[in-house]
C-alpha cells in the first residue's frame, strides 16, 4: 500500500494523506540553519548545533506524536471554527490534503470549509532563516471573515538543559516586541549573543509571547484558548514558555488569495554597540529586521525558493544516470544524494530518531557519509576532513565524536572504537580520488589532545595506520577495543549492571578481543595509504605499510577464516564469534562485505564461498540480515548486541549500512545480477509498494528493517540518518554502473545485470564532463570489449583526465575480450 507517489519531474514525493504509518520528514537548509519538517510541518530548528543552539522546541516522547513545530490554525471568524491547514496540531479533517517534500522546501495544501491554503516552508540558501509562504484562496461563493494564527515555540537553546532543568528554566524566557517581530532572547542579558526572531509580512491583529495564555491552562496546542476566542493578549513573557504568535485578520472576497510570509530567524549581534557594563541585556532589532524583511515579500521569497532549485540543480547535475529502472534511476539522480547531503551535513545529530542532543559529528559517521557526498560538495568535504583530523588523538586513535558548534571532541558517547581512525584514511583518499587535490596532505591540523602537536594531515593518516598496527591481539589481527564498525559488539564490556550504558562503561581491555572487520578494513586502508606514500616519495613509508597489509592478510587466512566464510572476531576470552562453532551468531556480515573489499580471497575462491554463504544464510525478502542466528538472550561477552530483541538493530535485522558492502563485494566477484538484486531489496523507492510493511519515508534509506527473527519483518526504523545513505549510492553509481574515481582519473568498469542492454552515465569530474553511453549487446554481467572517447579507441579502462570544462563522449562496448 502507497501513502502517496514519486513526482520525478519535479523532484518531489507526493504524500496523499496526513496520518502516515510515522511522519513522514524532511530536511530544510543547506548550510548552517537547519529544519526538520514532517508531513504535517512539525519538526524543529537549529543553528549548527542541535544540543547547542536549538531554536525550536519539539518532544519526542509525546502523544499524540510529532504535536510540535509550526503552528498555524485558520479560523472562520464569522462562526468560530477553526482548523489547522497542515491538518496537525487540530487535527480537524481536511476536504483536501496533499504534501509535497521536495528538495530542502516542503509544501502542504489543503481546503477546508472552501477555504484553501498552501503553505510552502524553505530555509533560504546562505540565510540563517526560515521561511514560510503561506497562501489562502477564498473558493467560497460569498465573502469570508478569516482570522490566521502561527505559532512557534522556543527551546531555551541548550536542548538538553531544555527537557532536565526546569528549576532553573522556567525562570529565565524573555522577549521583546519590536514592531511586529517577536524577539525571543533568553539569556541575552548574560553571556549570550544571539537571539532568534519571529517576524510576519502583515500588520498583526494582536500576539502572543506566552505559551500558556496562547493555549489556556491544560490546554494543548489542538485546542488553544487565543484561537477558540479569537484574540490574543500582546503580552510581554517574562519566564515560563516563550513564544511566538501572530494574529492577522482579513476579508477575502470569494476567488480572492491572500499570500503572508512568516521567519523565523537566528542572529547573532554585537553586544557592544550600546550602553551598559559588558554590553548590551536587550536585543537591537535594527539589525534583525534588515535580515528578515526583504525576505517576508513574494519577490524575496520566489527569489530564494529559485535559488534553492538551482543550488540542488548545481549539487545533483555532478552525477546523472539513466538504466531505465524508475526505482533506480530516481534513487541515484534525486533521492540519494539528496540524502547523502544531508547525512552529510548533520550526522547522526538531529532526526525523527537522534534527538540532536545525543551526537554531534560522528568520526566514523562522518568520514563514511563524506564518500557519498564528496563529488557535490569538495570544498566543504575538504574542510570537514581537516576538522575530523584536528580531533584525532596523538596516539593515531580519534575522538568517537565532536559538537558540530565548538569542533572540540567529546567522550560523552563512548570512546576507545578501534576501527574510527581507519575511516579518516578511507575519506581522504575518497577526496583525493575525487578532486586530485594532493596540496590537502600538506595541512597542518592539531590533535585533540595536543593542540600545539600540529602535523601534516598526511602525518595524521599514518598515525591512524599505525593505531591498529600498535594493538594487534594473539593472532595479530587488531584489537577491538571497545567496539568497532559495529557499536554493539562490546566484547571487552562485560556488563551485568542495567544503569550501565555499554557506550561508556569503562572497559577491560585484556588485549585478546580481536576484530576481523578492522583487519579487512585495515588492508584496504593500507593499500590506498600505500599508494598515496609512493606519489610522495616517501618510500619507507609505503613499503612499511605494505608489509603490514602482507602480514595483516596472512593473519586473516589464517586466523579469520572460518572454512565457510569470514570469522567476525575474537572476545576477550579468545573464543571465535561469527564462527559455525557457535549456536547463535553463526555468521556475520560485516567480515564477508569487507574482506572482500579488501580483495582477500578473490584469488582462491574464499570470497566466493563467504558471498554464497550470506546468500544462503543471510538474504532475504527484505534485505541481508546482520547476522544468523539472532542471540535469544543476553551474553555478557557479547555485550549490547545481544541486549536487543532478535531480529532487531544489530541482532539481526537487515542493518541496511552493511547491505551495500555485499554489493560491492559482488560487483568484485562480477556477479551483477546479485548485486543489482540485492540492491533493489533495500532500495526504499522498490518497497514504497509495501509503504504499510515499511512505515518509513519511501523516499530515503533507513537504519534497519526488522529481521527475520522480528514478528514484523520488514518494518524500516531510523530513517534518513544513516551511513546506507553514502554507501548505498557509492556502490550503485561506483560499482554496479562502474564509474568510479581512482587517483589516476575515472575507470569505467561496470557490474550489472546480464539482461540490462543499454544505460548511460554523465559525471562530471575534475573540471571535465564525461557523456558516458555502454552498451552491452552480450549480455555479460561484467567486462569490457572496447571504450572510445570522443570517437578514438581507448586502452585500457580509465578515461583521460580533460580537465578542459568541455563535454566528452564515452561509447563503451560490454562484453567477453575479443
Ligand atoms: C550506527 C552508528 C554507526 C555504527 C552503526 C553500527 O549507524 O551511527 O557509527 O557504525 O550504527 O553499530
Ligand atoms: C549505534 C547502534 C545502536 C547503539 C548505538 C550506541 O548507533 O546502531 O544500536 O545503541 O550505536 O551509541
Amino acid at each position: 500500500m502507497r501513502f502517496g507517489h514519486f513526482d520525478d519531474d519535479r523532484r518531489e514525493y507526493v504524500i496523499d494523506r496526513p496520518d502516515t504509518p510515522h511522519p513522514w520528514i524532511n530536511y530544510l537548509g543547506t548550510g548552517e540553519f537547519i529544519g526538520i519538517i514532517s508531513n504535517t510541518a512539525a519538526g524543529y530548528t537549529f543553528y549548527r548545533d542541535a544540543r547547542l543552539r536549538r531554536l525550536t522546541r519539539y518532544r519526542y516522547n509525546n502523544v499524540p506524536t510529532d504535536e510540535d513545530g509550526r503552528f498555524l490554525y485558520l479560523r472562520d471568524d464569522a462562526d468560530g471554527s477553526y482548523w489547522s491547514p497542515t491538518w496537525r496540531p487540530a487535527r480537524r479533517p481536511l476536504e483536501e490534503y496533499r504534501c509535497r517534500h521536495g528538495l530542502g522546501y516542503t509544501s502542504i495544501a489543503s481546503l477546508h470549509a472552501g477555504i484553501q491554503a498552501r503553505i510552502t516552508t524553505l530555509v533560504p540558501v546562505g540565510k540563517t532563516m526560515e521561511v514560510w509562504s503561506v497562501e489562502v484562496t477564498n473558493r467560497r461563493h460569498e465573502a469570508a471573515e478569516l482570522s490566521l494564527f502561527s505559532a512557534v515555540e522556543f527551546c531555551l537553546w541548550n536542548a538538553f538543559d531544555d527537557a532536565t532543568n526546569f528549576q532553573r528554566n522556567l525562570n529565565i524566557g524573555e522577549v521583546r516586541v519590536s514592531n511586529d517581530t517577536i524577539i525571543h532572547c533568553t539569556e541575552f542579558r548574560e553571556r549570550r549573543n544571539h537571539v532568534a526572531s519571529f517576524s510576519c509580512s502583515e500588520r498583526l491583529a494582536g500576539f502572543e509571547t506566552q505559551r500558556d495564555a496562547f493555549l489556556g491552562p491544560y490546554r494543548g496546542w489542538s485546542r488553544p484558548l487565543a484561537v477558540e476566542r479569537g484574540t490574543t493578549s500582546d503580552a510581554i513573557a517574562t519566564g515560563g514558555y516563550p513564544i511566538a504568535a501572530q494574529h492577522v485578520r482579513w476579508t477575502l472576497e470569494p476567488g480572492e488569495t491572500k499570500r503572508v510570509y512568516f521567519a523565523l530567524g537566528y542572529h547573532e549581534l554585537d553586544k557592544n554597540a550600546a550602553s551598559g557594563q559588558g554590553g548590551r541585556s536587550v536585543p537591537d532589532p535594527e539589525p534583525i529586521e534588515a535580515a528578515v524583511s526583504p525576505l517576508l515579500t513574494s519577490a524575496g521569497f520566489d527569489e530564494a525558493l529559485r535559488e534553492l532549485r538551482a543550488y540542488w540543480d548545481r549539487m545533483l547535475g555532478t552525477l546523472h544516470a539513466a538504466t531505465g529502472d524508475d526505482d533506480v534511476d530516481r534513487m541515484i539522480n534525486i533521492w540519494n544524494p539528496y540524502q547523502c547531503a544531508v547525512t552529510y551535513t548533520v550526522s547522526r545529530s538531529a532526526s525523527r530518531y537522534e534527538s540532536g542532543i545525543g551526537r554531534g559529528i560522528g568520526f566514523r559517521d562522518a568520514n563514511q557519509d563524506l564518500l557519498g557526498a564528496v563529488h557535490m560538495l569538495p570544498q566543504h568535504a575538504r574542510s570537514r576532513i581537516l576538522d575530523l583530523a584536528s580531533t584525532q588523538l596523538i596516539s593515531g586513535g580519534a575522538y568517537h565524536q565532536y559538537q558540530p558548534l565548538t569542533k572540540q571532541g567529546n567522550d560523552a558517547i563512548g570512546s576507545g572504537f578501534n576501527d574510527d581512525p581507519l575511516w579518516l584514511i578511507h575519506a581522504t583518499c575518497a577526496y583525493l580520488k575525487e578532486t586530485g587535490d594532493w596540496a590537502v596532505l600538506d595541512e597542518a591540523a592539531p590533535y585533540g589532545d595536543d593542540a600545539a602537536g600540529r602535523e601534516t594531515l598526511y602525518e595524521h593518516l599514518l598515525r591512524a595506520a599505525n593505531y591498529t598496527l600498535d594493538r594487534r591481539g594473539p593472532h595479530g589481527l587488531p584489537l577491538i577495543g571497545r567496539a568497532d564498525w559495529n557499536d554493539c559488539l562490546n566484547l571487552n564490556s562485560h556488563s551485568s549492571d542495567p544503569d550501565e550504558p555499554f557506550q561508556t562503561v569503562p572497559i577491560e581491555d585484556g588485549a585478546i578481543a580481536e576484530s576481523v572487520l578492522i583487519a579487512g578494513l585495515f588492508c584496504i586502508a593500507a593499500r590506498d595509504l600505500a599508494d598515496v606514500a609512493l606519489r610522495r616519495n616517501d618510500r619507507a613509508a609505503a613499503h612499511r605499510l605494505a608489509e603490514a597489509d602482507r602480514a595483516m592478510r596472512d593473519a586473516i587466512r589464517s586466523h579469520g577464516w572460518d572454512g565457510g566464510w569470514f570469522l567476525r572476531a575474537y572476545d576477550a576470552a579468545g573464543m571465535p564469534v561469527g564462527s559455525s562453532t557457535n549456536g547463535e551468531g553463526r555468521i556475520f556480515i560485516e567480515p564477508q562485505g569487507i574482506c572482500t573489499m579488501a580483495a582477500i580471497g578473490l584469488d582462491d575462491g574464499r570470497a566466493r564461498r563467504a558471498l554464497d554463504a550470506v546468500g544462503e544464510q543471510l538474504a532475504t525478502e527484505h534485505g541481508l540480515l546482520l547476522l544468523q542466528p539472532a542471540y535469544a538472550g543476553y551474553r555478557t561477552n557479547l555485550g549490547e548486541i545481544s541486549s536487543y530483541p532478535p531480529g532487531y538493530k544489530e541482532n539481526g535485522s537487515v542493518f541496511c549500512h552493511t547491505n551495500p558492502w555485499i554489493v560491492i563485494a559482488e560487483c568484485l566477484l562480477g556477479r551483477g545480477d546479485r548485486a543489482w538484486d540485492y540492491a533493489l531489496r533495500i532500495n526504499p523507492s522498490h518497497r514504497e509498494a509495501i509503504s504499510e510493511v515499511h512505515e518509513c519515508e519511501p523516499y530515503v534509506y533507513a537504519q534497519m528493517i526488522a529481521g527475520r527473527d522480528a514478528s514484523d519483518h520488514g518494518k524500516a526504523r531510523n530513517s534518513w540518518l544513516t551511513g546506507t545513505a553514502s554507501w548505498a549510492y557509492v556502490a550503485m553509481t561506483q560499482w554496479i554502473l562502474g564509474v568510479r574515481p581512482t587517483f589516476d582519473g575515472l575507470v569505467v568498469d561496470p557490474c550489472i545485470p546480464a539482461d540490462l542492454k543499454t544505460f548511460s552515465v554523465v559525471r562530471s569530474f575534475r573540471d571535465a564532463r564525461y557523456e558516458i553511453h555502454v552498451s552491452n549487446p552480450d549480455g555479460v554481467c561484467r567486462g569490457i570489449r572496447s571504450i572510445h572517447v570522443d570517437g578514438t579507441p581507448l586502452t585500457g579502462d580509465r578515461l583521460p583526465m580533460f580537465g578542459d570544462g568541455e563535454t566528452h563522449v564515452v561509447d563503451v562496448r560490454m562484453g567477453r575480450a575479443a
